[in-house]
């Protein structure tokens, strides 16, 4: 690939690191991005919540509500409604379909304003929500919650990734996750209070993620946009400025030279063909198939199962409306201090440890789990109080392990790998892969608990080997590499990836035969 070369030279003899100091304005910049974090979180947090809370039902699905309050109802079926899973999931299939557009937002207009129409979006969806005085109102405004997740999730963590120094481009990413972790024990604190105000409770949670919204839409007016994006833009000087800016020092030439040729060889890549056509290519390959799996392995550790029913669950499982909420909580809080582990450790032990060491202790828990599920909860019957604070320990080992690993690490390394010329395109496809799979999971979930009973978690246990596989197998490590030198240093050098530079490889040989 033509980006290849023009690094060759520069990184010839190994490894170089930029100039530059960590300022307190980059972590601003991250900051503020990472809000974009905290709005997915508090949605994906508060759905669980709101559909188990008794006034929310009767007004808007009084035949679950019904089913709920029935004595003899199966445990594992009684929340099983399909347009009950449409108020959760509507959200991701609006995210799926706008993180494309937000690509060619993000390369049209930058950033920082895709974040910005991330934020208007939430405002709209969330008053929508809030008010929502029947169904319809409530799904619109789901939908417009969507697009602001499609344009937030798409745009923060390449915002993130290019604002970072290399060094600690790993733990400036996660701070997106670690809002996401943030938003969800919010959203689980908000409800477990709500759950008490009658009949408006559930319009105080809805509401709430009005909060985030307003904060990024401020914070977004005091940060910089990323100098890739600047200069990628033709502002070049504005572009050098920044980068002094977040750089803290006027000595950033090497770092500037190297975003100046990326940009160059995009430009030149994107006129011969548009990035979405040259995703198709061989060399592209690589980093697509990783964006993709990283994201659907993600939603099939089951993840989103526990963050969305985590309520709905716990009450399964017999605890009372309070005590489930409580439980939700404690693996809220457990998730957002994991996630801590991961900003610490990311960018010294690397990408792929964290995220072997996770899969051993997800198999470990979930097997467990499902094991306890399938002996002590029949349809009709709760465990004992002992097996019930047992199935909370394991789902909290669960959640830690995939909190400081697959959690951020999905979000990361597809906005660390794609060359600049298809960046924003590859990584739409990551954003669509999470929506739809989180979509999935949303919408099916319930029903295969229905049907699939404890087995559930062997399903995911399941997928949890194939993950460990692919990682071993398929994942290089990205630790340290500056972003705009991945495909030298990290695709070309990959035992099976390299294959897919030898047509790019001879076609430039031959044209270097010519001249
Ligand atoms: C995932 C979400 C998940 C969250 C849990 C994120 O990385 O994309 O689907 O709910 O982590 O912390």
């Amino acid at each position: 690939m033509a980006g290849g070369f023009a690094v060759d030279a520069k990184v010839a003899g190994g490894r170089r690191e930029f100039k530059g100091k960590i300022t307190w304005y980059v972590w601003l910049c991250g900051l503020v991005a990472a809000t974009s974090g905290l709005m997915f979180g508090y949605d994906v947090g508060i759905s669980g919540g709101v559909t188990s809370m008794d006034d929310f039902l009767l007004s808007f699905f009084p035949a679950v509500y019904a089913r709920k309050h029935r004595a003899r109802e199966n445990n594992y079926c009684k929340f099983d409604d399909q347009r009950l899973q449409l108020f959760t999931s509507s959200l991701y299939l609006a995210a799926l379909a706008a993180s494309f557009v937000a690509s060619i937002l993000c390369t049209r207009f930058g950033r920082k304003r895709t974040m910005q129409a991330a934020s208007a979006f939430f405002l709209v969806g969330t008053g929508l929500c809030a008010g929502a005085t029947n169904l319809a109102m409530l799904i619109v405004g789901r939908i417009c919650l969507g697009v602001g997740v499609g344009f937030g999730n798409q745009a923060a963590p390449l915002f993130l990734s290019e604002i970072a120094p290399a060094h600690i481009r790993g733990a400036l990413n996660i701070l997106f996750q670690l809002d996401v972790t943030i938003g969800i024990l919010i959203a689980n604190i908000v409800n477990y209070f709500t759950s008490n105000i009658h009949p408006a409770g559930w319009r105080y949670s809805l509401g709430g993620a009005g909060v985030p919204a307003a904060v990024l839409f401020l914070g977004s007016l005091v940060i910089t946009e990323t100098p890739t994006s600047l200069v990628e833009r033709g502002r070049r000087d504005a572009g050098r400025a920044t980068l002094e800016k977040i750089r803290g020092t006027a000595d950033v030439d090497d770092e500037f030279d190297e975003i100046k040729s990326a940009c160059e060889i995009a430009a030149a890549l994107r006129e011969e063909e548009r990035p979405f056509k040259r995703l198709r290519r061989r060399e592209s390959r690589p980093p697509l198939v990783i964006a993709i799996a990283m994201q659907v392995f993600q939603q099939f550790t089951g993840i989103n199962a526990i963050m969305f029913y985590a309520p709905v669950l716990f009450q399964t499982m017999g605890f009372k409306s309070d005590g489930s909420l409580l439980s939700a909580v404690v693996t809220g809080g457990v998730n957002v201090l994991s996630t801590l582990v991961s900003i610490v450790l990311v960018d010294k032990i690397g990408r792929r440890k964290l995220l072997l060491e996770a899969c051993v202790q997800m198999l470990i828990a979930q097997s467990a789990v499902g094991g306890i599920m399938w002996v002590h909860v029949r349809a009709n019957n709760n465990p004992s109080q002992g097996w019930a604070v047992a199935i909370v320990v394991l789902i909290c080992v669960y959640v830690s392990s995939f909190a400081w690993s697959w959690g951020p690490l999905g979000w990361l390394i597809p906005s660390e790998t794609f060359p600049l010329e298809t960046r924003t395109a590859g990584f739409s496809f990551a954003v669509s892969s999470n929506m739809l799979f989180t979509f999935l999971i949303a919408q099916a979930f319930l029903s295969m608990m229905c049907y699939m009973r404890a087995f559930i978690f062997f399903f995911f246990a399941i997928w949890i080997v194939l993950m460990a596989a692919f990682v071993v197998a398929l994942l290089p490590e990205t630790k340290g590499v500056p972003i705009d030198e991945m495909v030298d240093r990290v695709w070309r050098r990959h035992w099976f990836w390299r294959r897919c530079f030898a047509d790019a490889d001879a076609d430039a040989a031959k044209i270097d035969s010519y001249c």
